[in-house]
């Protein structure tokens, strides 16, 4: 061990990568910063974290993992401002959702000081892994995966959390053509759609393929039981704007509590527009979209912000949204980018300093 950073030890790598990287042109989650954290669950307790060189893992063939899915993940941002200030948004929101799907897939829950000293000191190692470039960030992915071995279905007993980030530049999704999904689910009551469990993303692709097939983008997921009601678009959650109403699904069992979308919420609420959180059924936005009430439908989530979506398509029919000047998914991405890059103050209280 060369070092301590926030109690945690470091050993180094020997060599840094960055010089190798075109901080212009990255694709996202594709190049990995030079260091990870790693903190393993053994013996019925989560051990001291350390920092390494990023590097591959070894697992037994048995590694409950590959057997049972028992995989979760976060995904959050570190934003550099033009002080060179490094700054995280609402992380604790993300260490708090990570317990909240680890309880759900039988996973120790982690020691909340583990994930956020353990973050920052990672940060503050490889902070020039940080783009400064406009719209750039430093992707975050923590995970725990469970490495015992065994092929018993049942829970492991040793686990790894690790987290690895990721340069990353401005994330333009376009203007996005979705699906209305028929037929197939992301999740239903009573099971796992509400955390952050890899399965869940697993099962989403199949549908995802049918519907670029035939020239969609993405899948709006709708409710299991009817799907009548729209509750999120593609791994992200869903806004739909009807006249000046701004309108998202209730959280439930199935739907990701988003922290960009309880962060739109809010920041609407505070430019004065009227939100409702409420089932929204497809009929109505279907009507919405035929009388002209319909003004927006947008994605939001870390990685995007917010994704403005172009057309909808639904029984056969598809349904184009106009081109507004001023909308709802601008105005909100701009306020909540402003906080993120310390460029506005923050009302809030979200910012954290690293
Ligand atoms: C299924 C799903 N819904 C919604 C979101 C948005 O969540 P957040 O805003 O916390 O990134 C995500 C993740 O990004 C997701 O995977």
């Amino acid at each position: 061990m060369e070092n301590i950073i926030n109690n945690i030890p470091v050993t180094k790598c020997e060599k840094s990568k960055i010089s190798d990287v075109d901080f212009n042109n990255l694709a996202f989650g594709s190049v990995f910063s030079d260091h990870m954290l790693v903190c393993d669950y053994k013996n019925g307790a989560w051990e001291t974290p350390t920092i390494v060189p990023y590097q591959p893992i070894t697992l037994d063939p048995s590694a409950k993992i590959f057997h049972y899915g028992q995989s979760i993940f976060e995904g959050m941002k570190a934003y550099k401002d033009t002080n060179e200030d490094v700054w995280l948004f609402r992380p604790m929101d993300n260490c708090k959702r990570l317990n909240i799907s680890a309880k759900r897939l039988a996973i120790p829950e982690l020691p909340e000081a583990y994930f956020m000293e353990g973050l920052k000191a990672l940060l503050k190692l490889d902070s020039n892994w940080i783009p400064t470039n406009s719209g750039g960030s430093l992707y975050i992915r923590p995970f725990i995966f469970a490495s015992g071995n065994g092929f018993h279905a049942s829970p492991a007993n040793a686990y790894k959390f690790i987290i690895a980030t990721a340069p990353s530049g401005a994330y333009f999704s376009g203007k996005v053509k979705v699906a209305i999904e028929e037929k197939y689910s992301r999740s239903a009551n009573g099971g796992v759609g509400y955390a952050k469990a890899g399965g869940n993303y697993a099962g989403q692709f199949y549908p995802t393929q049918l519907a670029i097939q035939k020239g969609y983008n993405q899948v709006i997921w709708t409710d299991d039981n009817t799907h009548e009601y729209i509750e999120e678009a593609g791994a992200m959650n869903i806004f739909v704007r009807i006249n000046d109403t701004l309108m998202t699904a209730p959280t439930s069992d199935r739907i990701l509590d988003g922290i960009t979308r309880k962060s739109i919420i809010e920041i609407a609420e505070a430019e004065g527009i009227n939100v409702e959180v409420k089932k929204i059924s497809v009929n109505e936005v279907v009507e919405a979209a035929k009388n002209g009430s319909l003004k927006e439908m947008f994605g939001s989530g870390t990685a995007a912000v917010v994704s403005p979506i172009a057309a909808f398509g639904y029984k056969g029919t598809d349904y184009d949204l106009p081109e507004l000047e001023n909308s709802y998914a601008s105005l909100l991405k701009k306020r909540i980018t402003d906080i993120q890059y310390n460029r506005t103050d923050d009302p809030f209280g979200w910012r954290v300093k690293v």
